[in-house]
């Protein structure tokens, strides 16, 4: 026996007098006046069956009569068109209907715990305690198909180019490079841990020491982060890694994977070579390292136009050598009630900026708790400068240069959400982002941190600033790709040099004896001839995310975690028997209530 003919999504008016068998879920069903309409729905889409009473099929009719939304049946019947004016012109097989002369029940589904519909109403997390129910909604499989062509344009592409998919461990050892890690006790080695791979950074550099020379892999990467709006635990990349490559060829390398998967995906053709910013032109213009580049409202530097103000707040920043930057909302005048401009005091502050302040451009002049401190010559400078005309709302924010542009870049993104200010969501603004800084300074610990990861390569022009200690100044050779606003991908060219990396594993604190420990097999691995090399990898979960046009994350993945980290479909994370923890030498030291 064949199970079907064809799909639910396969028949058309051409197909009319043809006996289908096919096989799906009840998605619904209707009886008029004792005729039952069933819509029988599959992967591939929903076909109209008709059960009539009449002659052989009056008992057929009554069974069909008893189904249940979501029983799985099977339907013998000729395709027949269908009556004018019944059509339904949403569906491709719309036109026709099957008339059922047999019907086999195959499973029985009970009443669900939500109705799949009304999804988007659902709680989330009923949904992923029943994930396999939520999988069936159109949406969900539409990402994962789009997920699944994603992955093969990426290994069709990649092999053309003669990159090897190699696979790397995932049970590894605990280092140092960046997010938290989950550790896995081991039986064998009681007291010892392997971490599950933040990402197969060092597996891919110690690939080009082995002379793989190129290397991808769509790989898992576990990371122990707090979850967020595109955060997640466990996430898959794209990971490349070539040796004797410059950043150059990377570029035209991941311009042409983009193109190729936008093709795949979506048919549509994306202009390449991508627009590149500074790191420093980013935040100078739109006060963030992953730009929004859909709108305007960039952020502008008046400094230099109070330079001589008497206006205390602006003299102690700019004495201090902090700057002041402002953004002009265009007609935004109206959005500036005394409750929303303290709604972006908060923002202000919650991102470390000692307070912002506002021009409201209105026709009797401007309204601003700091304009009577702006002399005449700063007031024309400023409406020249900014393109102030009546009606706008300037924002300004004067500190410390970073956090001066953080917080208007983060005022200028809740401004443009607000204002709806992206109306064009057929727009794909990608842009590099070029010329990190290497090291950032952890207030906090008084530490030097890496900016991307320990084994990224200094800018060749910025190797003295390493012997003269600006260790803040270096530019590193490392660049992310940002599309609409969202990193998709980082990466960097290396080091390979084994003085090299001592020496900034040096200056991130981390004593001779400790690099060994960590790192001695890449260090090991560098004195036995190591290539030039370098690479990227590219967020699939986000990129994913973004060619679906969904907002959440969870969508384009099979079995997500909720925000908190759970499995709720499986109970994830779990407490265990005692014997499996004594088995670990592991005892507790609370006493975590069972789940
Ligand atoms: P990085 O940590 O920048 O680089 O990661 C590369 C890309 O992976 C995606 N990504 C994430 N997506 C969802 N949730 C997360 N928690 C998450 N973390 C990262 C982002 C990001 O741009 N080994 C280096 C790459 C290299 O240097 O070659 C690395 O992992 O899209
Ligand atoms: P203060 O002297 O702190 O009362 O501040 C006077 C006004 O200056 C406030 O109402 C704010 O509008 C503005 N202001 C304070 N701090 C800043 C800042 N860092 N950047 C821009 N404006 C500020």
């Amino acid at each position: 026996m064949r199970y079907r003919t064809c799909s639910c999504g396969a028949l058309r008016l051409a197909h009319v007098g043809v006996e289908s068998t096919l096989c799906g879920w009840v998605d619904s069903r209707r009886d008029h006046g004792g005729v039952v309409f069933v819509d029988l729905r599959d992967r591939e889409g929903k076909t109209q069956v008709v059960f009539r009473p009449r002659g052989d099929a009056v008992v057929l009719t009554e069974l069909a009569h008893s189904l249940r939304s979501e029983d799985i049946i099977q339907v013998i019947g000729k395709v027949a068109a269908r009556l004018p004016g019944t059509e339904n012109r949403k569906l491709v097989t719309g036109e026709i209907e099957v008339v059922a002369s047999s019907l086999k029940i195959f499973s029985r589904a009970d009443v669900l715990p939500f109705l799949l519909g009304d999804s988007e109403m659902t709680n989330e997390d009923l949904r992923l305690a029943y994930r396999y129910l939520d999988l069936r909604r159109s949406p969900i499989i539409r990402n994962l198909r789009l997920r699944h062509r994603l992955e093969q344009s990426t290994r069709l592409y990649m092999d053309a180019l003669g990159f090897l998919e190699v696979e790397t461990p995932i049970l590894t050892r605990s280092t140092p490079e960046g997010a938290r890690e989950f550790l896995v006790p081991s039986r064998l080695h009681p007291g010892h841990f392997y971490a599950l791979a933040q990402s197969p950074q060092q597996y891919k550099q110690l690939l080009m020491a082995g002379g793989v020379e190129k290397y991808f892999q769509i790989a898992k990467c576990f990371r122990d982060e707090d979850g967020r709006a595109d955060r997640i635990m466990e996430l898959t990349q794209i990971d490349i890694e070539a040796s004797f490559v410059s950043r150059g060829d990377i570029f035209v390398l991941i311009e042409g994977l983009m193109e190729r998967i936008f093709r795949d995906t979506l048919e549509i053709q994306i202009p390449v070579a991508f627009p590149r910013l500074t790191y420093r032109q980013a935040m100078d213009r739109f006060g963030s390292d992953r730009p929004d580049t859909r709108f305007g409202m960039e952020l502008v530097d008046i400094g230099d136009i109070f330079h001589l103000s008497s206006f205390g707040v602006f003299r102690r920043v700019l004495d201090a050598g902090g700057y002041i930057k402002a953004i002009n909302v265009k007609e935004g005048m109206f959005y500036a009630t005394a409750g929303r401009i303290e709604k972006l005091e908060q923002i202000a502050h919650r991102h470390g900026a000692q307070g912002i302040s506002f021009i409201s451009a209105e026709s009797r002049g401007w309204k601003s708790p700091v304009g009577k401190f702006f002399s005449r010559l700063e007031r024309d400078t400023l409406t020249s400068r900014l393109h102030i005309e009546e009606g706008d709302l300037v924002l300004f924010c004067a500190d410390k240069w970073q956090t001066a542009c953080e917080v208007l870049g983060k005022i200028r993104l809740y401004l443009a959400e607000a204002l709806q200010l992206i109306i064009d969501t057929g727009r794909w603004d990608f842009v590099w982002i070029v010329d990190f800084p290497l090291l950032t300074l952890d207030d906090a610990e008084g530490k030097w941190v890496a900016v991307h990861h320990p084994f990224t390569r200094p800018k060749q022009e910025d190797f003295p600033l390493l012997d003269s200690g600006e260790f803040g100044q270096i530019r590193a050779e490392a660049y992310d790709l940002v599309l609409n606003g969202i990193e998709i991908g980082g990466g960097s060219l290396r080091v390979h040099e084994p003085d090299l990396q001592a020496r900034i594993f040096d200056v991130l604190g981390i004593a001779p004896e400790r690099q060994s420990r960590l790192f001695g097999h890449l260090l090991r691995a560098f004195q036995f001839g190591t290539p030039p090399h370098g690479g990227i990898a590219i967020g699939v979960d986000r990129l994913t995310m973004l060619l679906c046009k969904t907002p959440h994350i969870r969508d384009v993945i099979a079995f997500p975690k909720s925000g908190r980290g759970q499995d709720l479909l499986f109970s994830s994370p779990s407490t265990v028997e005692n014997c499996q923890l004594q088995e670990l030498s592991i005892r507790l030291a609370g006493n975590p209530s069972s789940s």
